[in-house]
């Protein structure tokens, strides 16, 4: 009885989370938010001058990364975002932005 209740209590609670599962790619990285006030939770910038990520080959994404980090790309603002993150954060964002459908989910309807 008692396991039964555990079991009913780990799917009520796991349900919710999958159910917000994205369809396009897996697990959304624990550092996405630092990243989605510019670039979009998928990808698609909503400011000017930002660029949209979504669908962005893994490589170009990864390397864009490491070379604001080192500071050949001298963009004090992407600078200061990626600055506490290391090298797995960063490949898991680069992976889940490659990973996100590049059409824009914020054009405009004909
Ligand atoms: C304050 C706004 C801001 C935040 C926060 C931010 N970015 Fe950016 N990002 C920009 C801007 C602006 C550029 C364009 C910089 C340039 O001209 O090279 C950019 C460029 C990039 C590029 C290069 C895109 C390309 O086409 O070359 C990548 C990759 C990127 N950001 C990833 C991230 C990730 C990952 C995070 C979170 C850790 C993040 N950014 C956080 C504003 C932001």
């Amino acid at each position: 009885m008692r396991t039964l209740s555990i079991a009913a209590l780990c799917l009520t609670a796991a349900l919710p989370a999958l159910a917000q599962t994205p369809p396009a790619a897996s697990v959304q990285p624990g550092r996405l938010g630092l990243c989605a006030g510019c670039h979009g939770v998928t990808g698609h910038a909503s400011m000017p001058g930002v660029p949209n990520l979504a669908g962005q080959p893994l490589d170009y994404l990864r390397n864009a990364l490491g070379q604001y980090r080192d500071g050949r790309r001298a963009v004090p603002l992407m600078r200061a975002a990626i600055g506490p993150l290391g090298d797995a954060d960063l490949d898991a964002l680069a992976r889940w932005y490659s990973a996100q459908s590049p059409q824009s989910q914020l054009q405009a309807q004909p």
